[in-house]
């Protein structure tokens, strides 16, 4: 029997971490490789992407220096590329207004301070709710990308039987968010809940959310038994019924909500000296292990309705909430065992998810179902 071979238009990683300076090349090959088409580049960099213009005031760096550099890396390859603009303690409404009118600011990404990597910069949600800063971006069109986390509990508020960090964003934070600003579009990014996903669903076409491979295949005992590090990522995978209710919903023939983004965050150093760096790299690899997640799930992808909810979730609704095209050039996936290799960069190496593949790592899975081919 010959090989399944699924051709795809090239697609929109709507949630990626490229950091800077000689990481930059090899992380935007590793995107181009796997058949991006455009990405959303997370501001959490050193300085954070924390102002628009490079004219602007304050050390920072500005979203056109870090999307010309992204563009540059990409050898222009990319088409489209958005910034994200960090949500600081100085962030004002003007900011993103001149910002939004240059057509330059698409995006703003609000982070939990010190809840995640390079986080450190950011400043209390309710300080936006009150400082005209979300105002500015529901009136100037702005999307509002949530870490949705709550910050500064104690660890067993953070992570628990009845109630984690994510699930007290999405019930105490989010409704108010709504309720107050209707007309603000949200990206609920890197859902990892059932609450969550409930909240999405209920909230209606403004509001959509990101899903990375990670939530779709693994669960909390996953990254805990023998602590698998290179699953350790925030938010945290968490439990079956929680996994169950994301399949539901990027498997639901009426998706138009849930799309890819893979928070592919790549760690030259996984383990520090006072734990673990948050952050799973899936860069190169982010396709196939969608298929995968799709198959795991449910979804038959020797069948059209299979392929399709597939296409929704990778390249059409992602681009759809952001407004951009669907790419003319395509890729293919193939079901042919592939191997998954370390990336190696000037600063390092970076290992890829599929839980720890390196020698000494005996349980790693270094295989994957599918190929991609451009
Ligand atoms: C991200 C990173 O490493 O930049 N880490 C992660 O666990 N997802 C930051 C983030 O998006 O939380
Ligand atoms: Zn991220």
């Amino acid at each position: 029997m010959s090989d399944t071979v699924i051709t795809l238009p090239k697609w929109y990683d709507l949630h990626a971490h490229f950091r800077q300076d000689e990481l930059l090349a090899p992380l935007v090959e590793a995107h181009l490789a796997m058949g991006c088409a455009g990405v959303v580049a997370m501001p959490n960099t050193r300085p954070p992407v924390a102002k628009v213009f490079d004219e602007d005031p304050g050390e920072e760096i500005s979203v056109t220096a870090y999307r010309d550099q992204l563009f540059a890396a990409a050898n222009d390859q990319l088409d489209e590329i958005i910034v994200p603009l960090y949500l600081t303690q100085a962030t004002t409404p003007g900011m993103i207004e001149r910002g939004a009118r240059s057509g330059l600011l698409r995006a703003c990404k609000y982070y939990p301070p010190h809840g995640t990597t390079g986080s450190e910069f950011a400043q209390h949600f309710e300080a936006f709710m009150g400082n005209g800063v979300f105002a500015a971006m529901q009136d100037n069109g702005v999307v509002l990308c949530i870490h949705g986390e709550e910050h500064g509990l104690s660890g067993e508020d953070y992570f628990g039987r009845k109630d984690n960090a994510e699930e007290r964003f999405y019930r105490q934070r989010m409704p108010r968010l709504r309720e107050r600003f209707p007309d603000l579009r949200v990206v609920a990014e890197h859902l990892t809940s059932k609450l969550g996903v409930d909240f999405v669903r209920q909230a209606g076409e403004g509001v959509a959310a990101s899903v990375t491979p990670q939530h779709l295949i693994y669960t909390v005992g996953d990254l805990l038994q023998n602590f698998k590090y290179h699953l350790y990522c925030l938010p945290l995978v968490k439990f079956d019924e929680d996994r169950a209710a994301l399949r539901e919903a990027v498997l639901d023939p009426d998706n138009r909500q849930f799309f890819a983004g893979t928070d592919s965050a790549p760690h030259t150093a996984k383990i520090t000296p006072c734990g673990c760096a948050a952050g799973c790299f899936t860069g190169g690899i982010a396709p196939q292990l969608y298929a995968e997640a799709f198959e795991l799930a449910g979804a038959d992808l020797d069948q059209q309705q299979g392929v399709d909810a597939l296409r929704r979730f990778l390249v059409e609704n992602g681009a759809g909430f952001y407004g951009l095209p669907v790419s003319d050039d395509t890729f293919r996936l193939i079901r042919r065992p592939t191997s998954v290799t370390p990336l190696s960069t000037s600063a390092g190496e970076i290992t890829p998810l599929p839980l720890g593949i390196g020698p000494g790592c005996p349980e790693g899975r270094g295989e994957l179902a599918w190929s991609l081919e451009l």
